[in-house]
């Protein structure tokens, strides 16, 4: 066979140690990085394929370990109106994000053998980005979700609290026996870690308000209550956990003194819980209503320290996407969740730019560790031999979020009109350039697993 052609990247920078970035060059050879070194440590051919990245920062793809595609490949017309695989895709593509990993609480859930496959051959289809798909835990599938492990997912999520969708686990006893299973299995349990018993108590309280403000109908003690419980069968079962979407000072405290005593548990970040605060609901009532709610500034303080200590591990954007239309009903009827694959990378790169956080916790945070945690081995790194999943990214120009110029099928974002820098410019997949100044090549998406 064929080698397969190499080409080569000039003008380029990368993030050092801190915040510093130094010039480097790479080469790709087919899907995968050759080699990465300082200038004038390659030598190609008179006739060979060259790109000048123009001093342009190049970052590894980035890893989205939590996003909502709504579809599970079975033809949903409402979920479709939100999004599909192949928009939701196109979106993380445009924003630098070239893994997404799909929560499994679709119509119908992720949570049987058949809705895997069927999910699985659809995204293979229709995917611009690559993918690993979770498995969903039910009150009844604990015995049996380890298959869904085999059969490819890459982890298994556990609703503690009810969201969107009907994916729950709330019968008593019912939890524990998950998280014997991942270390029975060695699969990773992500849990979306709300206590239902404790949303269930402070909805009753609101029953009779019209407009009630949901990050008091959601308080952050129905979070911390269920990292706790969590915590009690961690400590037994000492399997690998993740915390999706921490957003609370005292779930941060949990996990950090959890970490000290070597206990294998991950957290997660979304950049709505580290943008924005609960005074937006005054403002922008149902569009930032999400779960966990947004929090108050005391919380987001405490998240972006633990960002910066290590004690978050991933940055992700819980991508939700709903219709305005559909939040713009009242609050009880109006759906939770926020878009947010299309913002991740300028959102984040902004905020090292300003100093809130480093370059090096950003590429950390949403590409070498989502990786690690996930077990996605040709992912997350800079590193000969891993896939050439490259982001070109221009940090000096500072652009307004654009609804206009989203490719995700909901149409807006809750951070319309924010200036940001840290924009992609050109996206490579597996050696291929599949975006390019707005432009869209695919769909060449691939499972992980
Ligand atoms: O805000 C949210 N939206 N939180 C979730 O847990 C689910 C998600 C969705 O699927 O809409
Ligand atoms: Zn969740
Ligand atoms: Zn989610």
């Amino acid at each position: 066979m064929a080698k397969p052609k190499t080409f080569f990247i000039r003008n380029a920078r990368a993030v050092d140690a801190v915040n510093h970035l130094k010039p480097i060059e790479l080469s790709i050879q087919g899907q995968t990085i050759a080699h990465v070194g300082p200038p004038g440590s390659l030598h190609p051919t008179p006739d060979a394929d060259i790109l000048d990245a123009q001093n342009q920062l190049v970052l590894p793809g980035f890893i989205d370990c939590h996003v909502h595609l709504r579809d599970s490949g079975a033809s949903d017309s409402i979920q479709r109106a939100k999004e599909d695989f192949s928009t939701g895709t196109k979106a993380a593509i445009a924003g630098g994000v070239t893994t997404v990993l799909d929560m499994p609480n679709t119509n119908p859930p992720t949570a049987t053998p058949e809705a895997f496959q069927t999910k699985l051959v659809h995204a293979r289809r229709t995917a611009y980005c690559d993918f690993g798909l979770f498995a969903g835990a039910t009150n009844d599938n604990a015995n049996t979700v380890h298959q869904l492990v085999h059969d490819g997912a890459v982890a298994v999520k556990m609703y503690m609290g009810a969201s969107t969708g009907s994916l729950l686990v709330d019968a008593p006893g019912k939890e524990e026996p998950f998280f014997k299973s991942a270390a029975d299995h060695g699969f990773v349990l992500a849990l979306h870690a709300e206590s239902q018993d404790c949303l269930k108590r402070h909805e009753a309280l609101f029953n009779e308000t019209k407009k009630p403000r949901h990050s008091q109908v959601r308080p952050p003690q129905c979070a911390e209550h269920a990292v706790e419980a969590a915590m009690q069968f961690i400590r037994k079962y000492e399997n690998q956990t993740y915390i999706c979407h921490a957003s609370t000072a005292q779930e941060v405290e949990l996990v950090r003194h959890a970490k000290t005593q070597g206990l294998p548990v991950f957290m997660e970040a979304c950049t709505h819980h580290l943008f924005l605060t609960a005074d937006e609901e005054l403002y922008h009532e149902n569009r930032v209503k999400m779960n966990p709610p947004l929090r108050s500034k005391h919380d987001v303080d405490a998240l972006w320290k633990a960002l910066n200590d290590g004690t978050i591990d991933t940055v992700a954007t819980d991508h939700a996407p709903h219709t305005l239309q559909e939040k713009n009903q009242n609050y009880w009827e109006a759906p939770a969740g926020v878009p947010g694959l299309e913002t991740l990378m300028p959102l984040m790169l902004s905020a090292a730019l300003q100093g809130k956080t480093t370059l090096e916790t950003v590429q950390k945070t949403c590409c070498e560790n989502p990786a690690k945690i996930f077990g996605l081995n040709q992912k997350g790194q800079l590193k000969p031999g891993l896939d050439a999943d490259l982001v070109f990214v221009d940090l000096d120009t500072e652009k307004p979020v654009d609804e206009s110029t989203l490719f995700t099928r909901c149409g807006w974002s809750p951070y319309t009109g924010k200036r940001l820098r840290g924009w992609p410019t050109q996206v490579l997949l597996r050696g291929q350039t599949v975006y390019a100044n707005g432009f869209l090549h695919g769909p060449l998406g691939r499972s992980v697993k």
